[in-house]
């Protein structure tokens, strides 16, 4: 099973991510935890270059660094991990690369979803939670943070409501659970778990 959870930045991914965590480790599954960009050593390299690097790099030049972190992590960590039964939790995934390069960036969202479907070979998500809430007030919840915004997030907040919108009508697929994540922490988590109870994980 492969679950991963999107959204713009700050609607608390992380921590939902790290209650689902403990919640099926205390349910004897094995879990591995992971993220995007930056999953694996070679991720790392390429998240500093995307995140931390000082100067531009070109849109399209981003959406394939993004989709080679993404290509080295399933092949390397993503698909051993499901062929051993491991259930694997993904921090984002290809959805955010067709949400912030597709249609944040305004690069073209179907061109972004076949590179990004290339770069995988076809490997989708089985359920994605999208923690949904508007970009001002995610944007607000961030700053609250205190730490100096990265590249991707010292863009104005019409991207990240391009990127919300986007994420929205991805959400329209079956795999998906669309959760309003100005609820409360507990709230949310309950959310979460009704969903993987009815996909099957809650024994
Ligand atoms: P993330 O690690 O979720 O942020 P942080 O650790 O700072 O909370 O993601 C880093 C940034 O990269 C975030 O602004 C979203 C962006 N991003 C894309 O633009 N495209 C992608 O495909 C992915 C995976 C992330």
């Amino acid at each position: 099973m492969f679950i991963t959870f999107e959204g713009i930045d700050g609607v608390g991914k992380s921590t939902q991510l790290d209650l689902l965590e403990t919640w099926l480790k205390a349910r004897g599954h094995e879990v591995l935890r992971t993220m995007e960009p930056g999953g694996t050593e070679l991720g790392q390299e390429i998240r500093h270059l995307l995140l931390h690097r000082k100067g531009d790099v070109a849109p399209r030049a981003e959406a394939l660094l993004y989709a080679a972190d993404r290509a080295h992590h399933v092949a390397t960590k993503i698909r051993p991990a499901l062929e051993l039964g491991t259930i694997v939790l993904g921090d984002r995934y290809y959805d955010s690369s067709i949400a912030y390069q597709g249609a944040a960036r305004e690069l073209s969202v179907k061109e972004v979803q076949d590179i990004s479907l290339w770069a995988v070979a076809g490997l989708e998500p089985d359920l994605t939670f999208l923690l949904d809430m508007p970009a001002e007030q995610a944007l607000i919840r961030r700053d609250d943070t205190g730490t100096a915004p990265d590249r991707l997030e010292s863009e104005q907040v019409e991207f990240f409501t391009r990127a919300r919108d986007q994420f929205l009508k991805l959400a329209t697929q079956p795999r998906f659970e669309v959760i309003d994540a100005s609820m409360a922490i507990p709230d949310i988590h309950s959310a979460v778990i009704a969903r993987i109870e009815k996909a099957g994980l809650g024994k």
